[in-house]
């Protein structure tokens, strides 16, 4: 029976995420986003992530804007996002009337589909953005986040599956962040998931390694619905499989795309343009590219392994980066095994430095560390050994419930603080996200409105009395 293969593409999120450090402009996606909404796409991913916080350090571009220049330019295709569960776009849990303003606000300027995932695989961690996602009538696609380890099983994944489809997901993605997917595993996840649990099923993974393109067709042998791309400018290496090589490989067999190869090489050629422009300035290093099977070495996102050398370097202890990475599963069996993906990714990585360069491990502990162990961000996938705790977090109160559930309601506060900042309702939430980023970027904006230098404002955005 012929099955039509769904293609997410990734253009305008993952793939500059992965290669270019999120530094695509909305003024660089607005001449294509017409075509790219002609192609038949199940979706575009365009939003959320690092994006977020991306525009507003760095582009000094209002996030919002962008979405809402998307959503104009592409009325026929659904806009996705990528969502950090209770976390959002920032890097601590949230109170939930935060989080329901944010997927509120975020539907009302565009958003079609929330893809919700949990750095430990919490389920708890879920619940809320799901239910915030369904209330807003958003499609709510929750993802795995995959990794390998003794805990981690076909079983494990199936048990997390069926939790994900209780808990009211529309459909599930098997987030490989890391590239750790191989072709055989993939077939033989993705039919143990397929078995026990009728949800379309995504299949999401990185170049890195080499493998993608034949992980996603393994995939789509064994029952998976639809998959991630990236126009081939912005694909391979870190980034995803071609967008084009996908819809070719699958063109008149019975898991045909419907997509139209032809019509693909507008985008293409528009994104070469891009991608010249992005070596000849630096921001795309050809080194990204390369197929690195080091990958499925030491397991750790490519994005965390030049982190962990960058803070070696700081240290002046470069030639310490294969103690570094013999320690970090040693962290992550101390610390009940958390998939690495933002933000474990960074806190067992910075763990793992201190233990090295400090010479005794746990000498110094992160508080970002600790708060892990405490439980503060949520419940790991292994327990942790309750000494091994107590050493970590000393008197610290360990957390077994929600996080969330020790939050106080904080959208008020919020709102009082960014007062006098806001020209838009949206605005609180970007601050909620980047307090000292987003205050800056609303004085720049003041700024250009008022056609001044942004030091000539004050507190209270107003100039300076001369
Ligand atoms: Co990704």
């Amino acid at each position: 029976m012929a099955k039509k293969i769904k293609i997410t593409e990734t253009a305008l999120r993952d793939a500059h995420q992965s290669l270019l450090a999120t530094r695509m402009t909305t003024e660089e996606m607005l001449p294509i986003l017409p075509e790219l909404d002609k192609i038949g796409f199940y979706s575009l991913e365009c939003w959320g992530g690092a994006t977020f916080d991306s525009c507003l350090r760095f582009l000094n571009e209002d996030p919002w804007q962008r979405l809402r220049t998307i959503r104009d330019n592409c009325p026929n295709t659904k806009l996705q996002m990528l969502f950090r569960g209770q976390n959002m776009l920032g890097y601590r849990h949230y109170a939930d009337d935060v989080l329901e303003y944010f997927v509120q606000r975020s539907v009302a300027n565009g958003i079609d589909i929330l893809r919700i995932f949990d750095a430990l695989n919490d389920i708890k961690n879920l619940k809320s953005a799901i239910n915030a996602a369904k209330k807003e009538k958003a499609e709510v696609q929750v993802a795995i986040s995959y990794t390998t380890g003794p805990v981690f099983t076909d079983e494990y994944y199936v048990e997390y599956a069926k939790r994900i489809a209780d808990a009211g997901a529309d459909t599930i993605c098997i987030k490989d962040m890391a590239a750790l997917l191989t072709p055989y595993n993939t077939e033989k996840l993705v039919k143990a998931i397929k078995k026990e649990v009728d949800l379309p099923l995504q299949v999401h993974t990185h170049y890195t390694s080499g493998l993608a393109s034949m992980c996603l067709l393994k995939g789509i042998e064994a029952g998976a619905d639809m998959i991630d791309t990236a126009i081939s400018p912005l694909a391979l290496g870190t980034s995803h499989a071609p967008t084009e090589s996908m819809v070719a490989a699958l063109a008149g067999s019975e898991y045909d795309t419907g997509i139209d190869l032809v019509a693909l090489t507008k985008v293409r050629d528009y994104f070469m343009t891009l991608r010249e422009k992005y070596i000849k300035s630096g921001l795309l290093d050809p080194k990204m590219l390369a197929t690195d099977a080091n990958a499925l070495i030491y397991q750790v996102p490519g994005g965390m392994l030049s982190n962990l050398l960058s803070q070696l370097k700081q240290a002046g202890k470069e030639d310490q980066l294969t103690e570094v990475l013999m320690e970090v599963p040693r962290v992550r069996e101390d610390s009940g095994y958390p998939p690495l993906v933002t933000p474990t990714s960074q806190i067992v990585g910075t763990q793992a430095v201190f233990n090295v360069i400090t010479g005794e491990r746990y000498k110094m502990c992160t508080n970002e560390f600790k708060d892990m162990v405490a439980g503060k961000y949520g419940t790991t996938p292994m327990p942790i050994d309750p000494d091994f705790r107590k050493k970590i977090i000393g008197d610290m109160q360990p957390v077994d419930c929600r996080p969330a559930d020790l939050i106080a309601p904080e959208l008020d506060k919020l709102k009082e603080e960014a007062a006098q900042y806001t020209v838009q309702e949206e605005d609180v939430l970007s601050y909620a996200m980047f307090p000292k980023v987003a205050a800056d970027f609303f004085k720049k904006r003041r700024a250009t409105e008022l056609g001044v230098n942004p030091d000539m404002l004050d507190s209270e955005q107003k100039i300076y009395p001369v």
